[in-house]
């Protein structure tokens, strides 16, 4: 696993995101893991996040696990998170300005625990993680200054998606087999997840959102299309294992339209940038199903912004636009 990254990112001076920043996340990742197979009860903690959403043990464990281990990132100068979605310094006494002991320098936007609503009965969970260019994602062209995005994936075993699209170098994206706790032993199962090219002889679907499709005359028409045209359910309600599930199986879509009744749920900072560039460095599209554009094109105003989804095989996202926003 390291001489893999050392080889994608040493030549690009990228020193610190090599063996200081990703390290870490993924590290945290393991760490993460083994809190929730200690949890033996995910409770309300309790408290609610800015977005109102109240929050888990499990919730603040993986924040204050992610939080601790970008204190100790020199490089990391800004962090926020779904759970506190304002951009601070990544650790007390390190101030937005400070020169760090490289010329990197990054900024975290973190779901530290994505599916919440799912996560009681076992099912799997994930991490969701964008790293930028620089101390601040905020009016920055998400396409160029989000050079990194890692997920974490909590089934039976703890699995681990990295895209890195950093200037100066071909992107890509890998999947790591994350080891226990404290042994630091990833490995990488495959050094290039790709979205394939058709033909297909299954197509998977996974429809977010289902509910609107009784508001959204479009949004029936396509699942009926689907039906009608014997592609595969695999939808868990959970963004992270949806969104892998194509990524491992190497093609399907993911669609959470937005309606005027049911509105846009996902958080750009948070959720939507660091899966879209994870799906586009896998040769997929990841667009806004409201206008058509690429998730990516558009910068943030502040960090609680929220909007749809479709992604997946590039094919399948065009058919999905197409007819999402069919007048
Ligand atoms: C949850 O599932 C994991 C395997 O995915 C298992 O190891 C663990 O024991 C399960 N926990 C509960 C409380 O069912």
């Amino acid at each position: 696993m390291a001489s893999h990254l050392k080889s994608m990112l040493l030549p690009n001076g990228r020193t610190e995101l090599c063996n200081s920043v990703l390290p870490a996340l993924l590290d945290c990742i393991s760490d993460i893991a083994k809190s929730l197979r200690e949890s033996q009860h995910v409770s309300q903690a309790g408290t609610t996040n800015a977005f109102g959403d109240s929050q888990l043990n499990v919730d603040i464990a993986a924040e204050n696990l992610i939080r601790t281990a970008l204190a100790k990132c020199p490089s990391v100068l800004t962090a926020s998170s779904e759970e506190e979605p304002v951009e601070r310094p990544a650790s007390d006494g390190r101030t937005v300005d400070d020169v760090s002991p490289t010329s990197e320098k990054y900024t975290v936007a973190f779901d530290p625990l994505d599916g919440s609503s799912i996560i009681a009965p076992n099912w799997t969970v994930g991490t969701i993680i964008g790293i930028w260019d620089g101390a601040s994602a905020i009016h920055q062209q998400p396409s160029e200054k989000q050079i990194g995005a890692v997920l974490g994936i909590y089934g039976p075993r703890t699995t681990a998606i990295i895209a890195l699209r950093v200037p100066g170098s071909e992107p890509c994206c890998l999947e790591i087999g994350v080891g226990g706790s404290g042994t630091q032993d990833h490995q990488v199962i495959r050094s290039n997840v790709q979205l394939a090219d058709p033909p297909f002889t299954t197509r998977y679907f996974a429809p977010a959102n289902l509910r609107a499709a009784a508001e959204s005359e479009n949004y029936m028409r396509l699942i009926t299309k689907y039906m009608e045209k014997k592609y595969t359910l695999r939808y868990s309600g959970g963004l992270v294992p949806d969104v892998v599930h194509a990524l491992v199986k190497g093609h399907g879509v993911y669609l959470s339209p937005v309606t005027g009744a049911s509105e846009a749920k996902l958080r750009r900072l948070y959720e939507l940038f660091p899966i879209a560039l994870i799906v586009e460095c896998a040769g997929g599209k990841a667009i806004d199903p409201v206008d058509g554009e690429d998730i990516l094109s558009r910068p943030l105003e502040n960090c609680d912004e929220t909007a749809g989804l479709v992604c997946g095989t590039a094919e399948e996202v065009d058919i999905a636009k197409s007819a999402l926003l069919h007048a």
